[in-house]
Protein backbone atom coordinates (compact mmCIF):
# COMPACT_ATOMS: atom_id res chain seq x y z
CA UNK A 1 0.00 0.00 0.00
CA UNK A 2 1.09 3.40 -1.00
CA UNK A 3 1.92 6.74 0.86
CA UNK A 4 -1.24 7.72 3.34
CA UNK A 5 -0.05 11.30 3.97
CA UNK A 6 2.84 13.74 4.74
CA UNK A 7 4.82 10.94 5.03
CA UNK A 8 3.68 8.39 7.07
CA UNK A 9 2.81 5.58 5.38
CA UNK A 10 0.25 2.49 6.01
CA UNK A 11 3.00 0.11 7.75
CA UNK A 12 4.63 3.47 9.75
CA UNK A 13 0.67 3.61 11.30
CA UNK A 14 0.90 -0.02 11.57
CA UNK A 15 4.19 -0.39 13.28
CA UNK A 16 2.48 2.31 15.90
CA UNK A 17 -0.34 0.78 16.50
CA UNK A 18 1.86 -2.61 17.48
CA UNK A 19 4.14 -0.74 19.59
CA UNK A 20 0.71 0.79 21.37
CA UNK A 21 -0.42 -2.27 21.56
CA UNK A 22 2.31 -3.46 24.22
CA UNK A 23 0.73 -1.35 26.53
CA UNK A 24 -2.50 -2.49 26.58
CA UNK A 25 -4.30 -4.10 30.03
CA UNK A 26 -6.18 -6.80 29.14
CA UNK A 27 -5.59 -9.11 32.16
CA UNK A 28 -9.87 -10.22 31.65
CA UNK A 29 -9.66 -11.38 28.40
CA UNK A 30 -6.06 -10.96 27.59
CA UNK A 31 -7.16 -10.01 24.22
CA UNK A 32 -4.65 -7.27 23.65
CA UNK A 33 -5.24 -4.24 20.81
CA UNK A 34 -3.49 -1.28 19.39
CA UNK A 35 -4.02 1.44 17.56
CA UNK A 36 -2.71 4.63 15.91
CA UNK A 37 -4.59 7.38 14.23
CA UNK A 38 -3.12 9.60 11.88
CA UNK A 39 -4.59 12.97 11.77
CA UNK A 40 -4.76 15.54 9.23
CA UNK A 41 -1.54 18.12 10.71
CA UNK A 42 0.33 14.47 10.35
CA UNK A 43 0.59 13.84 14.15
CA UNK A 44 -0.53 10.67 15.19
CA UNK A 45 -1.98 9.55 18.41
CA UNK A 46 -1.55 5.86 19.81
CA UNK A 47 -3.70 4.18 22.18
CA UNK A 48 -4.74 0.55 23.63
CA UNK A 49 -7.32 -1.27 24.99
CA UNK A 50 -8.12 -0.62 28.82
CA UNK A 51 -10.01 -3.41 30.58
CA UNK A 52 -11.94 -2.89 34.29
CA UNK A 53 -12.28 -5.83 36.76
CA UNK A 54 -16.38 -4.25 36.09
CA UNK A 55 -16.15 -5.21 32.57
CA UNK A 56 -18.44 -3.11 31.06
CA UNK A 57 -16.15 0.32 32.04
CA UNK A 58 -13.66 -1.35 29.70
CA UNK A 59 -12.86 0.84 26.87
CA UNK A 60 -11.33 -0.41 23.57
CA UNK A 61 -7.74 0.98 21.84
CA UNK A 62 -9.99 2.68 19.02
CA UNK A 63 -11.75 5.14 21.70
CA UNK A 64 -9.22 5.60 23.95
CA UNK A 65 -7.04 6.82 20.64
CA UNK A 66 -9.44 8.70 19.39
CA UNK A 67 -10.17 10.57 23.02
CA UNK A 68 -6.80 11.14 23.35
CA UNK A 69 -6.55 12.93 20.04
CA UNK A 70 -9.22 14.98 20.83
CA UNK A 71 -8.37 16.20 24.21
CA UNK A 72 -5.36 17.16 22.53
CA UNK A 73 -7.21 19.24 19.80
CA UNK A 74 -7.15 16.97 16.78
CA UNK A 75 -10.37 16.65 15.40
CA UNK A 76 -9.56 15.91 11.88
CA UNK A 77 -8.28 12.37 10.84
CA UNK A 78 -6.94 10.86 7.74
CA UNK A 79 -6.47 6.52 8.61
CA UNK A 80 -6.74 4.57 11.63
CA UNK A 81 -4.75 1.54 12.11
CA UNK A 82 -5.88 -0.82 14.61
CA UNK A 83 -4.22 -4.56 15.55
CA UNK A 84 -4.58 -6.88 17.32
CA UNK A 85 -2.53 -10.58 17.32
CA UNK A 86 -5.16 -12.57 15.56
CA UNK A 87 -5.24 -14.86 12.13
CA UNK A 88 -7.57 -12.22 10.48
CA UNK A 89 -7.19 -8.57 10.70
CA UNK A 90 -8.90 -7.33 13.64
CA UNK A 91 -12.39 -5.22 12.96
CA UNK A 92 -13.38 -2.37 14.55
CA UNK A 93 -16.60 -2.90 17.25
CA UNK A 94 -19.62 -0.67 16.47
CA UNK A 95 -19.35 1.45 19.36
CA UNK A 96 -15.79 2.19 18.00
CA UNK A 97 -17.20 2.76 14.40
CA UNK A 98 -19.82 4.96 15.91
CA UNK A 99 -17.51 7.34 17.71
CA UNK A 100 -15.02 7.37 14.75
CA UNK A 101 -18.31 8.67 12.49
CA UNK A 102 -18.77 11.80 14.37
CA UNK A 103 -15.07 13.04 13.65
CA UNK A 104 -15.64 11.94 10.09
CA UNK A 105 -19.14 13.59 8.41
CA UNK A 106 -18.16 11.91 4.82
CA UNK A 107 -17.25 8.71 6.26
CA UNK A 108 -14.53 8.70 4.65
CA UNK A 109 -11.95 7.91 7.18
CA UNK A 110 -9.47 5.15 5.80
CA UNK A 111 -9.13 2.20 8.38
CA UNK A 112 -6.43 -0.04 8.53
CA UNK A 113 -6.61 -3.67 10.09
CA UNK A 114 -4.02 -5.74 10.64
CA UNK A 115 -3.57 -9.02 12.27
CA UNK A 116 -0.91 -12.04 12.65
CA UNK A 117 1.56 -12.45 10.15
CA UNK A 118 1.41 -9.09 8.34
CA UNK A 119 -2.46 -10.16 7.59
CA UNK A 120 -4.19 -6.50 6.43
CA UNK A 121 -7.35 -5.45 5.47
CA UNK A 122 -8.48 -1.90 4.45
CA UNK A 123 -11.47 0.37 4.00
CA UNK A 124 -13.45 3.37 4.67
CA UNK A 125 -15.48 3.88 7.84
CA UNK A 126 -18.64 3.64 5.37
CA UNK A 127 -17.94 0.28 4.33
CA UNK A 128 -18.37 -0.81 8.14
CA UNK A 129 -20.90 1.66 9.29
CA UNK A 130 -23.27 2.37 6.50
CA UNK A 131 -25.38 4.55 8.29
CA UNK A 132 -24.20 6.38 11.52
CA UNK A 133 -26.41 7.90 13.87
CA UNK A 134 -26.31 11.44 13.71
CA UNK A 135 -28.06 14.65 15.79
CA UNK A 136 -28.34 17.57 14.67
CA UNK A 137 -29.46 20.14 17.47
CA UNK A 138 -32.52 21.78 17.41
CA UNK A 139 -33.59 19.27 14.54
CA UNK A 140 -35.34 16.18 16.11
N1 LIG B 1 -11.34 -4.45 21.83
C1 LIG B 1 -10.71 -3.35 21.32
O1 LIG B 1 -9.91 -2.72 21.97
N2 LIG B 1 -11.01 -3.01 20.04
C2 LIG B 1 -11.82 -3.70 19.22
O2 LIG B 1 -12.02 -3.31 18.09
C3 LIG B 1 -12.47 -4.93 19.68
C4 LIG B 1 -12.34 -5.21 21.14
C5 LIG B 1 -10.99 -4.88 23.19
C6 LIG B 1 -12.01 -4.65 24.25
C7 LIG B 1 -11.63 -5.71 25.26
O3 LIG B 1 -10.60 -5.19 26.08
C8 LIG B 1 -11.05 -6.83 24.44
O4 LIG B 1 -10.73 -6.27 23.18
C9 LIG B 1 -11.96 -8.02 24.25
O5 LIG B 1 -13.21 -7.61 23.81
Amino acid sequence: MGKIKKSIDTQDLLKEAFKAREAAHAPYSRFKVGAALLCDDGSVFTGCNVENASYGLTVCAERVTVFKAVSEGRKKFAALAVVADTPEPVQPCGACLQVLAEFSPKMDLMLIMGGRKGKLKSCRLNQLLPGAFRLKRGRH
